[in-house]
């Protein structure tokens, strides 16, 4: 019986709400495969940094240590300036925790709407392995002359082989366990960063002639990807990808799966503590009313059982998922328009499991 320690972090808006059904449902989950879950709920967010100035502050970060993993409702507030709860909160514990991996599961479920034409469940079921800590994120570079007609600024896309190494090794790891059609598609721009893309290339290469020659090794532009993705998305299997790339694709998979009401993200240190999170944001105007979307939240807690190796666990709570958009009773993702509440939806789930 495995045993994980989480710290829950509900955060602003209606982050609360959704974590509360993920909670639900990993305790279904928990209950039905014996594992035991022991939550540490904090409070960081924009109230609290309203009140005391602080958003993650060190001493947190340290007992966020001792945790197996945490799971996050949503950050954001009305009232604080766009970015700093963003950088002091889900951007530090990125980079304290070295959560060096994002992991972005693309997948239409029955019954949800996607944008893309005459597609459905059989085309769109893709992950993105995201780098999450290099790149353009590291914050290399520098401004001068501020403010003068001459201002110049640089923010540098800064790889190393090994934090390209680490991130490719878990993609190859990860597109051989998922074990669909074995291919790990490289998405960067080589054709113009001659000099960051060529060391993606090549790392990509080294690694799968030499480690994992079974499995199939892609390239595409990343322009040339968003296009594919929305005309040929059951082209993809598993894609790896650089921090700021990986940003902007993971956006339009979000909305190709149907939307934020659906997607999920893990921050992951594969040796470390993971994050889990929906991505979607706090959505302020919705708090307190029983009407966002806690799918997301739920596919997360999904996530986070897989990576702690619970995978039985977590391939129940996706399966449920999928049940309760595939009876119908789910009549859209949209907050207000579910067909029932944001607990009603956490129930059926739940139930499911
Ligand atoms: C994401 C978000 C973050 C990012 C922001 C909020 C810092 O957009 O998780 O994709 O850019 O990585
Ligand atoms: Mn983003």
């Amino acid at each position: 019986m495995g045993s994980h320690k989480i710290a829950l972090l509900p955060g602003d808006g209606t982050g609360p709400e959704v974590l509360r059904e993920g909670v639900k449902v990993l305790d279904a989950a928990a209950s039905k495969f014996n594992i035991k879950l022991d939550y540490q709920e904090y409070d960081f967010g924009g109230e609290r940094y309203k009140r005391t100035g602080e958003t993650l502050p060190d001493s947190a970060l340290e007992e966020l240590k001792s945790c197996h993993a945490i799971f996050l409702g949503a950050i954001g507030h009305p009232d604080v300036k766009p970015g700093i709860l963003e950088v002091g909160i889900l951007l530090k514990a990125r980079f304290a925790l070295d959560q060096y991996i994002n992991l972005r599961p693309v997948k239409l479920y029955p019954n949800v709407d996607t944008p893309l034409k005459d597609k459905g469940p059989a085309h769109v079921d893709f992950v993105v392995v995201r780098e999450n800590t290099g790149g353009i994120y590291t914050g290399m570079g520098g401004a001068a002359m501020v403010g003068t007609p001459h201002e110049a600024a640089t923010q540098v896309m800064l790889y190393t082989r090994p934090v390209v190494d680490r991130c490719l090794r878990y993609a190859y790891e990860y597109t051989k366990k998922r074990n669909r059609k074995n291919m790990l598609t490289l998405v960067h721009k080589c054709n113009v960063l001659t000099n960051v893309g060529d060391l993606w290339v090549r790392a990509h290469e080294e690694m799968g002639a030499t480690e994992y020659p079974d499995i199939k090794r892609d390239y595409n532009h990343v322009d040339a990807c968003t296009m594919w993705m929305v005309k040929t998305p059951e082209y993809y299997d598993v894609i790896v990808t650089a921090n700021m790339f990986g940003d902007i694709i993971t956006d339009l998979g979000a909305m190709i799966q149907g939307g934020m009401g659906i997607a999920a993200g893990g921050n992951i240190n594969p040796e470390g503590v993971s994050m889990f999170e929906p991505i979607g944001g706090s959505a302020p105007k919705y708090t307190g009313k029983n009407v966002i979307n806690p799918l997301a939240a739920i596919c997360a807690g999904g996530m986070m059982l897989e990576t702690l190796g619970e995978d039985a666990a977590g391939a129940a709570i996706d399966k449920a998922v999928h049940d309760a958009l595939a009876s119908g009773k789910i009549t859209s993702l949209s907050a207000g328009r579910m067909g029932m509440g944001t607990s009603e939806v956490g129930d059926l789930v739940a139930s499911l499991v």
